[in-house]
């Protein structure tokens, strides 16, 4: 099946010149949906994983039915100041200025094996945040999964350089 053709793109969101790649038409599609998290979860199959974390707020829906396939917990990577207890912190760049995400203290355990998921990798600024913080919490980060890379943007060679192998099931130059 051609996950692209379940994906749509929105010209000149949110800004001028920027093609939006738009998840939403895939995970409403129950064929395409399957597929995806089917693919999403294979290259991980045999990697020991303890847990998944997704990134605010996509890769909630695709980490939480990655999770459930590999029968393990997820963890919300939330935007800041969203979750209850007491988190762990970590600031990164925007393009104009900084934002930050969290998790509670308590969503790791140490050396617990958890793959990263989320919708789209660009400039990888989220994931390496997100893969900072699991890594502080005490993780053993083993791989991250996106649905989408957009290559030109140097996330996944980011990443990778981080030690962290990453996963993509379409690219849009
Ligand atoms: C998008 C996407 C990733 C991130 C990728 O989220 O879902 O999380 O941007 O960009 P990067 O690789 O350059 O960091 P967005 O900021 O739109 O947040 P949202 O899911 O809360 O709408
Ligand atoms: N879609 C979703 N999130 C994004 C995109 C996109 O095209 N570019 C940067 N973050």
């Amino acid at each position: 099946m051609d996950l692209k053709s379940a994906i749509r793109t929105i010209p000149d969101y949110p800004k001028p010149g920027i093609m939006f790649r738009d998840v939403t038409t895939l995970i409403g599609d129950a064929r395409a949906f399957r597929v995806a998290v089917d693919r999403m979860v294979q290259p991980w199959a045999g990697a020991k994983i303890d847990r998944v974390a997704g990134t605010e707020a996509r890769g909630f829906i695709l980490g939480g039915a990655v999770a459930h396939q590999l029968s393990v917990g997820f963890t919300p990577v939330r935007k800041r100041g969203k979750l209850p207890h007491r988190t762990l912190i970590e600031e990164y760049e925007l393009e104009y200025g900084q934002d930050a995400i969290e998790i509670h203290v308590d969503a790791i355990q140490e050396n617990d094996r958890v793959l990263l998921v989320d919708d789209l990798i660009a400039t990888g600024g989220t994931a390496e945040a997100s893969i900072r913080l699991l890594q502080r919490a005490g993780a053993t980060v083993v791989g991250a999964a996106f649905v989408i890379d957009l290559p030109d943007l140097g996330g996944a060679k980011r990443i990778e350089a981080m030690g962290v192998p990453v996963s993509s099931l379409v690219q849009y130059e």
